[in-house]
Formats: structure tokens, C-alpha cells, sequence
């Protein structure tokens, strides 16, 4: 069955749809159910958890439900997965944590297409002696090739940092095949998952993924964000929180000062949205919730290519435009998120043609600024980004390629 578009922007406030909303991939809007979540966390049990009284109790279920949730998005379990209030600020921990596990003259790679989420943290490590390394993007292309990562990967590597998906080009990274590569040469794979998760279903154990990171407010949740790692990264990774939280006591030795308790809880209102779109488009009802969140990214993935080939054709229609990342709508390639510069006119100058129409896109650098010094785009005024989800129509994808035609 096709996505039904009406169905699932009823799950969505209203206020919503005023504007038709391309800005996706810098966070997404959230459904009415997370909403809900949010709300009866706050008013019904806004205490501290863990202790025997009811209202404790119950919100110590809900906050368990809301990590178990956001854990079987990504085919884990809740033990290998830590909450944080950003994936920056969980990588960062987790960079702290991993440090004492390198020696000086230990080679750790990050690339220059990442959001800096996944190279700042690594780069600093500098300091106490790791030898960083750069995983450089062809700058015609602004792909990452395996055989580059190849020439790159010695004996003393010991952690490959790259993308899933870049938040510009919304191109794909062969996760399994870099990871199978790493692995081989004795290095471990952090991947920045943020850009991919709200696109495609993600399973970090076929992946083979050391650790794997994505915030919730770009899969349609609250401003927070989860950290997977294989359970025996965890346990040798240092705790970063108070000196007598064990150090096998992961979720919490690697989230000092806790996550935001209403906001985990209200991750269940994620999976009662998946649940409902499973339930409206699928027959056969399934007994995990796993299983129907891989059933429910079929229409969605289809969904977006249709949007996605609409947008690229209109683009490559343009000699005026620069399309930066590949110029298909195949979705084993990449997802709806398109960057781009105008010949002879400044990025800024483009989304204020849309916003007239209540149509949002942005220009900027998104914080992928070692890209765009790669491909030679001035960081301050950038590309502009239109990055779409499965909830935009066909009809505001024709919205604002009329809204552009006149200014690309
Ligand atoms: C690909 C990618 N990685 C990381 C981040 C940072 O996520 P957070 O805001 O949760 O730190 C972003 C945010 O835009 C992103 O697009």
C-alpha cells in the first residue's frame, strides 16, 4: 500500500502544514503522540525516578519504555544504548571514554564530509598524543571512496569516525562494507547515524557497528539523542559520570548528569506513531515492535523517492545550479536531502524567495564546514538545503520548485 499522505499528517498538530516544510534534516516536526507523552510525563509523575512511591514508579517505567523504544529503532537492545541531550554531546563522552584506551601514536581517521558532531571530539584527542588522520572526500564528487579509507588504515589505526548519511549531499556511506574493511585492519567504526534514521530503518547488528549515533529530534521525537555500542566497547569504554557508578553499569556511566526525563519518556509517542502507521497500512499485524518498524520504512522509503526524483529532475534542469552530491533519486543511494549553489547569486539570497510562499529551506553550512571548505563553498553564506521527509506531499515539492523556478 502507498504511504496514505492524510493519514499521517493527521497524526501531526495542525499548525504543521501552515508552512510546507523543507528545513527536515535540521530536525523534524514531532506527531501529536510524543506530544501526548510529553505531557503526561509532566503532569502526571515530573519526579525522580527509582524510588518505590507511585509517581516514581511510574515514571521510571516510562522513561525505561521510552530508552527501550529508541534502542529497538535501531535493532539494540536498552543496555547498549546510552541517552544524552545531543549526539555532539555523546560523542564527546564518548571520546573521553575511549581515551584511555588509546597510547600515543595510535591512529584514529574522521573525515571532511561529517557534520562536526563526529570530528571535533576525535580531532581533540590530539592533545594527549593520537594521531589523527583525514579521510578526504573526492572533491568532484563530495563522496568518500573505500580505497581512500584503504591507503589510509595502518596497524596502529584504531577507529574509523564517518557518516551514514551526509546532512548536505544526503548521500549514503556503505556502512557494512566500511566496517567490514576497518574491522580487517583492526579498528573500530563510530558512525553518525543522525542524518540516515528518520529515512531508512537501521539495524546496527547486520552493520557490525562498534558504536552508532543518532539524536531523536530528527526522527520526528524530542530534543534528545542516543549512542549504541556493542556491549563490550561499553563495558571497556571509561565511565565519564560520578566515581561510584560502576563501570558496568553502562547507560549510566556514560550519561553524567542524566538525560532529560520527560523527553526519554516521550519516545514512546515515537513508537505509537510508528505503531499507528503500521496498523493503517499493513494487514498482517506483527507481534514486535522491531518487525513492524522495518515493515513501515517500505512505504516511507517509496514515498520519498517519488519526492526525491520530482526535486533532482527540476534541479538538474537548471544550468545555473551546482547540485552538490548525486544527481539521481535512487533511495540505495541517497535520501531526500539536497544541497546546492546558484551561479552568480549568493546562497542567502534563495530562501527568502521560498518563505514568501510559506515555504522553509535555509542556507548555511549546516555545521559541515570541512566539507564545504573541500568543495570550495564560502562556509558563512553556504549551500542551500531542502531536505524533505515522508510527510511532504507531491503537491509542496511542486509548491517550491514553482517558488524557485524564477530564481535558479
Ligand atoms: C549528520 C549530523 N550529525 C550530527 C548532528 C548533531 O546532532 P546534535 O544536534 O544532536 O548534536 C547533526 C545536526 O544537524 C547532523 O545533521
Amino acid at each position: 500500500m502507498d504511504l496514505d499522505l492524510d493519514f499521517v499528517r493527521r497524526r501531526f498538530p495542525k499548525p504543521c502544514w501552515d508552512w510546507a516544510f523543507f528545513e527536515n534534516a535540521g530536525g523534524s516536526y514531532v506527531p501529536q503522540s510524543v506530544i501526548d507523552r510529553t505531557v503526561a510525563f509532566m503532569s502526571e509523575c515530573q519526579v525522580q525516578p527509582h524510588a518505590s512511591f507511585a509517581p516514581s514508579a511510574m515514571a521510571t517505567e516510562r522513561i525505561e519504555a521510552g530508552h527501550r523504544v529508541a534502542a529497538e529503532m535501531i535493532h539494540a537492545s536498552p543496555d547498549e544504548v546510552v541517552m544524552g541531550r545531543s549526539t555532539t554531546g555523546n560523542v564527546y563522552v564518548l571520546a573521553q571514554a575511549l581515551r584511555p584506551l588509546f597510547k600515543a601514536g595510535d591512529e584514529l581517521i574522521v573525515t571532511n564530509l561529517d557534520h562536526e558532531a563526529n570530528v571535533g571530539a576525535w580531532r581533540r584527542l590530539a592533545e594527549f598524543g593520537v594521531t589523527i588522520k583525514e579521510w578526504k572526500v573526492d572533491p568532484e564528487t563530495a563522496t568518500l571512496e573505500v580505497e581512500a579509507l584503504q591507503a589510509l588504515l595502518t596497524d596502529r589505526t584504531r577507529l574509523v569516525c564517518f557518516a551514514h548519511c551526509s546532512n548536505i549531499t544526503g548521500a549514503f556511506n556503505d556502512v557494512a562494507r566500511i566496517a567490514e574493511v576497518a574491522h580487517e585492519a583492526g579498528a573500530w567504526v563510530c558512525v553518525d547515524g543522525v542524518a540516515y534514521v528518520a529515512h531508512r530503518p537501521v539495524d546496527v547488528k547486520a552493520l557490525d557497528v562498534d558504536f552508532y549515533l543518532f539524536s531523536l529530534y530528527k526522527l520526528y521525537g524530542p530534543h534528545i539523542a542516543a549512542l549504541y555500542g556493542k556491549r563490550q566497547r561499553l563495558l571497556e569504554a571509561r565511565g565519564q559520570n560520578h566515581f561510584f557508578i560502576g563501570e558496568d553499569e553502562i547507560t549510566d556511566k556514560l550519561n553524567p548528569g542524566s538525560c532529560s526525563y520527560e523527553s526519554t519518556a516521550a519516545v514512546q509517542g515515537l513508537g505509537d506513531y510508528f505503531d499507528a502507521l503500521h496498523k493503517h497500512h499493513f494487514k498482517t499485524a506483527k507481534n514486535s515492535f522491531r518487525a513492524r518498524v522495518e515493515d513501515t520504512y517500505g512505504p516511507i522509503v517509496r514515498h520519498e523517492e517519488a519526492l526525491a526524483s520530482r526535486f533532482v529532475d527540476f534541479l538538474c534542469s537548471k544550468p545555473g545550479v551546482r547540485l552538490i552530491g548525486p544527481a539521481t533519486a535512487d533511495p540505495a543511494r541517497r535520501a531526500p536531502t539536497f544541497a546546492f549553489t546558484v551561479k552568480g547569486r549568493r546562497s542567502a539570497e534563495i530562501p527568502p524567495a521560498a518563505e514568501a510562499k510559506k515555504i522553509a529551506i535555509r542556507n548555511g553550512n549546516f555545521w559541515a564546514w570541512r566539507l564545504l571548505d573541500a568543495l570550495g563553498i564560502d562556509q558563512r553564506d553556504g549551500v542551500v538545503r531542502v531536505s524533505m521527509v515522508h510527510y511532504n506531499t507531491t503537491e509542496e515539492v511542486d509548491r517550491l520548485i514553482q517558488a524557485l523556478d524564477p530564481v535558479l
